[in-house]
């Protein structure tokens, strides 16, 4: 198998694995996200919901956090796979694409997975149009 498909495989299985940890008392829907660093180390997350309804992370964000809390470089990763449960792969929210924008790689490329076949793809500048930055 080619090495881009092995990480691939390895980032859907570490954000399969990380969405067994999801804390969704209110939607019941545990989302799991992996990001490889230019290292190859995977670094991951799951949403994690607030009775306090707005303050809900979403397991990007809790991926992307988890990398920087690491030591990772904005900028500098180069995927990010999302799994969420059921046959149909979703697209990231608007917060995460944000997110995504500020802190992968330029090239980056996000994959949503599922328990199906089915998979999304993006490159990092298809996410957002016109998207804040400070740089
Ligand atoms: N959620 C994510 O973790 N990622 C997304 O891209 C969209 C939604 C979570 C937030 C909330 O806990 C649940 O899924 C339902 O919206």
């Amino acid at each position: 198998m080619p090495e881009r498909l092995i990480q691939l495989e390895q980032l859907r299985l570490a954000a399969c694995a990380a969405s067994s940890n999801a804390w969704s008392p209110h939607s019941g829907f545990k989302v799991g996200a992996a990001v490889a660093d230019a290292d190859g180390n995977v670094h991951v997350g799951c949403n994690v919901e607030s009775d306090s309804y707005g303050l809900t992370q979403c397991a990007e964000r809790n991926a992307l956090s988890a990398a920087i809390v690491a030591g990772v470089h904005k900028g500098s990763m180069p995927l990010l796979v999302v799994y969420v449960p059921g046959d149909r792969a979703l697209p990231p929210c608007g917060a995460c694409r944000q997110v995504m924008m500020e802190l992968l790689a330029p090239d980056a490329r996000v994959i949503s997975s599922c328990d199906g076949d089915h998979v999304l793809e993006w490159r990092r500048g298809e996410l957002m149009p016109d998207a804040f930055t400070m740089d």
